[in-house]
């Protein structure tokens, strides 16, 4: 048998950082979909399902029953983000397919992004760039471009993870006042943020921050109701999944005032064409899904969902980051 046929074959979606696939080119026998702003055809990547054995996967790809069914040699899903939504876990147990994220390594870069989000909502940058831009700057003025202050506001955090956390000691660097909600009632002593019953959080944040996971139970989390609680004036961030919120509730929101800014980097669906209605708004902060996108949690993330995939199909030990219970 030739050498490459040895070796396991892992196919990995997009060029990720060399850091990574150079931990995997001796190892494994890997196949790089090359184009790096074109997500896999979905035909493609099925098509070459049934030789795999690992596959390092992005949040663009739907790897869903289908792909499992045609994937019989497959051991891991080794996904290169840490929210795996697009991931059928239930499906991949079934088929005895191992799934991996990449935790930690990307939390600093995202809670940074999430934190560029709030201050630029609120303080209107994005806006206050175009308007340059446009020419229409005639002088200083008392009035001109009017933002709201974050410091000493109140944040209300949905999901006090690893990010909801790092962005929570960013905002007491800001004096903010913190709140949190999710699954465990109960205030957390490290960053003195008080929980609270996720209706009460909406009422009293001045900014609502997202960062739980994209579940049936959390989709559209953000929804006419709970927009409707919020302080007038108040400020959403989402910088987890598109799917927490009701982009047509909150563009309501939007347009008639109720919310003062929003500030997204994820949306629903990706990419948001560019004749989206909310990208119609002045009051909207829009990014193009950047949390991860630095030069420290990208690398991190490569090497990670290498090492997971040499921990399943080489070495025969745990993953670092195992996603479903053994
Ligand atoms: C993640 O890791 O889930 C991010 O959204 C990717 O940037």
């Amino acid at each position: 048998m030739a050498e490459a046929e040895k070796k396991p074959k892992v196919l990995v979606t997009r060029k990720i950082p060399e850091k990574g696939l150079s931990l995997l080119r001796e190892k494994v026998n890997l196949e790089i979909w090359p184009h790096d702003d074109i997500p896999i055809p979905r035909k493609e990547l099925l098509s070459r399902a049934p030789s795999l054995h690992g596959i390092i996967a992005l949040p663009s790809d739907s790897i869903d029953g289908e792909f499992f069914q045609r994937a019989s040699l497959l051991k891991i899903v080794s996904h290169y983000a840490v929210g795996y939504d697009n991931i059928d876990v239930a499906e991949a147990t079934k088929h005895h397919v191992v799934v991996t994220n990449t935790p930690d390594v990307l939390t600093q870069a995202t809670a940074d992004i999430a934190f560029a989000l709030i201050l630029g909502a609120a303080r209107r940058t994005g806006e206050a760039e175009r308007f340059l831009r446009s020419g229409k700057w005639q002088s200083w003025g008392p009035e001109l471009l009017l933002g709201r202050e974050v410091y000493g506001s109140t944040l209300g955090i949905v999901g006090l993870g690893r990010i909801g956390r790092a962005v929570a000691k960013r905002a007491r660097g800001f004096d903010m006042s913190l709140c949190h909600t999710g699954n465990t009632p109960r205030d957390d002593l490290e960053t003195g943020s008080r929980w609270l019953p996720l209706e009460e959080l909406f009422r009293t944040a001045h900014i609502v921050s997202l960062h739980c996971p994209l579940t049936e139970k959390t989709r559209h989390l953000v929804n006419r109701k709970t927009l409707g609680l919020m302080k007038p004036g108040a400020i959403l961030i989402n910088t987890g999944r598109g799917g927490l919120v009701d982009q047509e509730a909150l563009y309501e929101a939007l347009s008639e005032g109720k919310l003062a800014a929003a500030g997204l980097d994820v949306f629903d669906p990706e990419p948001l064409p560019a004749t989206h209605p909310l990208l119609t708004l002045e009051n909207l902060m829009a990014l193009p899904h950047i949390g991860s996108a630095s030069v420290t949690a990208r690398e991190g993330m490569a090497v990670m969902a290498a090492r997971n995939i040499l921990a399943v199909l080489v070495e025969g030990t745990a993953p670092l980051s195992r996603v479903m219970p053994e």
